[in-house]
């Protein structure tokens, strides 16, 4: 094993070298972005299937029969490549549910890619999953999503994801495993049972939630005075030290979506879909959605590049 390898073991000298490897390249981003005013993603997020195995009531990806595509190891090779040298140096691997993703004739499976990402250069590896096969990944980070109590989760993912859900989490040894919420007009009220779930999980370390993105279906989106509530409600629970990892800034603006129109950096993230298609920035662009988005990464991305101190502490923090 190379001697930076084995450093990047010892948690004192990994750390340190993380931050010297890293934030010299950060800055420069930073410089190219902010004052040549150059457009390079930081972080990509690879939808490498839309094959799942649920078929969540406000899910905006996943698609069914003859259309359903997986990219090939080689092809998500390609993509790496492709966003690592457009600039990006963290990547997400997104589905569809990434956990079901094999290529047979490699005998490659997620933590195949997961091994990839690092060759090729990326800093960080993320996964996001529903957590309903056991979780023997090795990424710097996981996503769970759990959408609220048993209940209102299984209302929307389907009957027993919960259970399953909470097992595979109780039955896994990885070190940092977080939840994501998407907020529905549907589960909302469950917003703060999901914080004390989390906060009180030996297994989970922090919370990050989104408002339902309106790409379809209308009515699971979350009326403005809700959306005003369980903003308010979760910066009282931050304040109150709840983990939760959306900025309070970030909130803020999260709030009303067109607050921040004339500084939206969604550009920061680029997309690459299961069939190949390169997006160099939110999707949700193009559905026209971005005045009623909910991501809780849009606003965080936007403060990142008014170098926002909460957002870049946090960002450091963030980082598997
Ligand atoms: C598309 S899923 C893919 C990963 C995995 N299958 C899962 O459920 O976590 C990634 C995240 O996007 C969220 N999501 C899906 N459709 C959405 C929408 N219309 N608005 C906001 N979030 C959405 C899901 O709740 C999930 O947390
Ligand atoms: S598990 Fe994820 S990808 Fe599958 S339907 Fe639900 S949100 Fe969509």
């Amino acid at each position: 094993m190379p001697l930076r390898k084995k450093l990047l073991h010892v948690p004192v000298f990994g750390e340190l070298l993380r931050l010297l490897t890293e934030l010299p390249y950060y800055a420069w981003w930073f410089f190219r972005c902010k004052l040549l005013g150059q457009r390079h993603p930081l972080q990509s997020v690879i939808f490498i299937t839309d094959r799942c195995n649920l078929k969540c009531k406000h899910c905006n990806v996943v698609r069914e029969g003859p259309y359903v595509s997986t990219m090939t190891y080689d092809e998500v090779r390609e993509q790496l490549k492709f966003s690592y040298e457009a600039g990006s140096r963290i990547v997400d691997f997104e589905g569809g549910e990434p956990l079901l993703w094999r290529d047979r004739v490699r005998g490659a499976d997620l933590n195949s890619l997961i091994d990839l990402a690092r060759e090729i250069g990326f800093f960080s590896t993320t996964v996001t999953t529903n957590a309903q096969q056991p979780i023997n990944i090795h990424p710097d980070l996981i996503w769970i999503s759990i959408d609220g109590l048993e209940a209102e989760h299984d209302y929307q993912r389907g009957p027993g994801t919960f259970a399953r859900a909470m097992k595979n989490i109780a039955e896994s040894s990885h070190p940092n495993m977080n939840v994501n919420m998407t907020v529905t007009a549907h589960n909302w009220r469950d917003f703060p049972k999901v914080a004390e779930l989390v906060k009180n999980h030996p297994k989970l370390n922090r919370l990050s939630f989104s408002f339902y993105v309106p790409y379809e279906d209308r009515g699971l989106i979350v009326p403005p005075e809700v959306r005003a509530e369980i903003i308010a409600t979760a910066i009282a629970l931050k304040q109150a030290g709840y983990p939760i990892m959306n900025s309070q800034a970030g909130m803020k603006l999260l709030r009303d979506p067109r607050s921040f129109a004339d500084h939206r950096a969604c550009w920061i993230s680029n997309f690459v879909t299961s069939d190949g298609t390169r997006i160099m920035h939110c999707p949700g662009q193009d559905a026209g959605v971005c005045d009623e988005c909910g991501f809780g990464m849009g606003p965080e991305m936007s403060l990142l590049f008014r170098l926002h101190p909460e957002m870049v502490l946090s960002g450091l923090k963030v980082r598997g």
